[in-house]
């Protein structure tokens, strides 16, 4: 194979010597969705792609037992209506269950692009998921996913479980992907990782949950129900957070014809769906998915209108480089997030993603919003409009959300404080300097804002304060006629959930920080056959840190990747390319770290641990 491959770049290095001279119609460093031509070949047949993620597989404990509710080949399914098939919990391992693990098998053999896929059951979003684009030896992969916190929709027979996956397959693309989806259940968890960090007890955390708890601690002992926290907390990726799974979940999605999700085409775009809630909710926390797509895939790279204008550029990738998913009830802002860039397998350079893909491309991350400060709106037992939408979204993104809620099982109305409705405006600079194709555009935003509610539960008042703020800082440059693209971003962001019962003290104390920053640089040189060779470099980070009581989940993961390749009509002609990543993740059971480096399609070096670098 790797002959094959030297024999491809040697000629296409030829023919490129022969036609240096720069063509005067400058292409704009634009990133491109691409796909590798069929003749550059990958490495190895039958090959594994995967992310890098905790826990890792080899690590994954034993299921109580394990359900295939889904298997399906998605070959031409563009403009028809989802997949969909019938859930029924396995009657081998009834609920409770300590943790529920999605377990997704794809493969596919052919020429194709990434395409973006999302699995629901009843409507709410359990998977969004992208493809790795695969080769005509085939390529494979598997993706897990905790999904403890749908828990309660698992234990109802009889639900819709749907996955959407657009494919095209015609004469040029023949990549049929097959799907297989397993939910794995687990009664009671062992610990099965080397290196524990002994165990310090944190009673606090232990009444997350105030009703719960409260019941808890009037049918059993203290000590069985701190055991009983435990068991929970101390489960591989966990959400490190000691909060037992929502009773209720809504989704705020589309009708299901065209998948759940809403299709945001333009700012302009509402999309919204109308909830009624159960009067006895004491806590709702609405989860934002969002992805991002044809002129809005490298929104963090588009620069100003004014600059495609005055250039007179045919490109449709405008609108500047901020971007904001928002949540609206009854039309008044609630929630915002700013997402995480998600870099599919076809994008900046394809081949960088080879075995190993970008962060979050395989499990794209999911949002939280702490809406319980805002019950006092809806808790009158008629029907809100939820809405969500893109503040300078551009074609097209895809969103929905789900709305989970804790139920007090106890009355059948709780009171909560009428809402003093505020919602700041996101402070929004903008600077653009250009003189023809080069120049450079800054964007920086930020936002604070602080809320308090409280719910007169079963169990008292339960005061909740939700403080929040992100920092998000863009920076494009273009240089030698706008064929040298810098892209700088930073996103810091950082949330605080502050539970009290009716005496003031404190239920629960929940923080969470995170950092995305990236940069990319692209050189691109045209050649007058119309092939252009794009160099490329690439830094993408994704910190965390999750800190709810006493108890702490933080990971760092960071990916560098450095290659060139040759392109034709979104065609990857030749190229190379070479990706290092770091991986590390801690809680207070755990360390683990992972650094793999990948070149040419093929892992080189890879190391793990589950030693505390104290
Ligand atoms: C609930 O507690 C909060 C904070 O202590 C307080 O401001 C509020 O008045 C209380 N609500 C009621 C109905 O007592
Ligand atoms: C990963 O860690 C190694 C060893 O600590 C370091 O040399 C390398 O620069 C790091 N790479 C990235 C992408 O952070
Ligand atoms: C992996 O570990 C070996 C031995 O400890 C070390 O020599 C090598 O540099 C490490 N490689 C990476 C990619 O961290």
């Amino acid at each position: 194979m790797g002959s094959v491959l030297h024999f491809i770049l040697y000629l296409v290095m030829t023919s490129l010597s022969q036609s240096q001279s720069q063509s005067q119609s400058q292409s704009q460093s634009q990133p491109e969705r691409l796909m590798r031509a069929a003749g550059l070949e990958g490495i190895g047949s039958h090959q594994e792609y995967f992310e890098v993620r905790y826990p890792p597989s080899s690590h994954e404990p034993t299921p109580s037992c394990s359900h295939q509710v889904l298997h399906h080949s998605f070959g031409n399914t563009i403009d028809s209506p989802p997949y969909t098939t019938s859930y029924i919990p396995p009657s081998r391992c009834p609920p409770p269950w300590s943790r529920v693990v999605l377990h997704l098998h794809a493969r596919c053999k052919g020429d194709q692009y990434d395409r973006i896929a999302a699995v629901w059951l009843a409507g709410v979003e359990i998977l969004r998921t992208s493809t790795a684009e695969p080769t005509s030896t085939g390529i494979f992969w598997n993706v897990r996913k905790d999904v403890t916190r749908y828990s309660s929709l698992f234990a109802k027979p009889s639900l819709d479980l749907t996955m959407m996956l657009e494919n095209i397959v015609n004469n040029q693309f023949t990549g049929v992907y097959h799907v297989t989806l397993t939910l794995l259940y687990y009664n009671k968890y062992a610990v099965t990782s080397p290196v524990r960090i002994p165990f310090i007890p944190c009673p606090e955390s232990l009444n997350f949950d105030p009703i719960q708890s409260q019941s808890r601690s009037r049918s059993r002992s203290r000590s069985r129900s701190r055991s009983l926290s435990l068991s929970l907390i101390q489960e591989p990726g966990a959400r490190g957070v000691s909060e037992s799974p929502a009773d209720l979940i809504i989704p705020i999605s589309d009708d299901g014809r065209r998948g759940f999700w809403f299709k945001v085409e333009e700012e302009k775009d509402s999309c919204s769906r109308r909830i009624r809630i159960p009067r006895n909710t004491y806590r709702a926390v609405l989860e934002l998915y969002a992805s991002f797509h044809g002129n809005d895939e490298f929104w963090y790279s588009n620069p100003p209108n004014s600059y495609i204008t005055a250039n007179g550029l045919d490109t449709e990738r405008g609108n500047g480089a901020y971007r904001e998913v928002y949540v609206t009830i009854d039309g008044k802002v609630v929630g915002w997030e700013i997402p995480f860039p998600v870099i599919f397998t076809g994008g900046i350079n394809p081949l960088f993603w080879e075995p190993m893909v970008a962060i979050g491309a395989f499990d794209l991350p999911s949002y939280d919003i702490d809406l319980t400060p805002f019950l006092g709106m809806i808790l009158d037992g008629k029907e809100h409009v939820f809405g969500i939408g893109v503040v300078k979204g551009i074609s097209y993104w895809l969103v929905n959300a789900n709305l989970h809620l804790w139920l007090d099982h106890e009355s059948k109305v709780v009171h909560a404080n009428p809402v003093v409705h505020h919602s700041p405006e996101t402070s929004i600079e903008r600077q653009e300097e250009f003189k023809g194709l080069d120049g450079a555009f800054d964007v920086d935003a930020e936002k604070e804002t602080q809320i308090t509610g409280w719910v007169i539960t079963s169990a008292g008042n339960i005061t909740t304060t939700v403080s929040q703020g992100f920092s998000f800082k863009n920076f494009i440059k273009f240089q030698h006629k706008g064929t040298y693209k810098t892209v700088k971003q930073k996103f810091k962001a950082k949330k605080k959930v502050k539970v009290i019962d009716g005496r003031g003290e404190s239920i629960t104390r929940l923080k969470v920080k995170r950092r995305y920053p990236m940069r990319l640089v692209t050189n691109t040189q045209q050649f007058r056959d119309g092939t252009y060779r794009l160099v490329t470099d690439l830094s993408h980070t994704l910190r965390e840190k999750h800190v709810s009581g006493c108890f702490v989940k933080s990971i760092d993961n960071v990916q560098n990747s450095k290659g060139w390749i040759e392109v034709k009509d979104h065609s990857v002609l030749s190229g190379q390319s070479s990706t290092m990543q770091n991986y590390s993740y801690v809680d207070r059971f755990t360390c683990y770290s992972r650094n793999v480096a990948a070149a040419g399609g093929r892992v080189v070096a890879d190391n793990s641990t589950f030693v505390c670098e104290l």
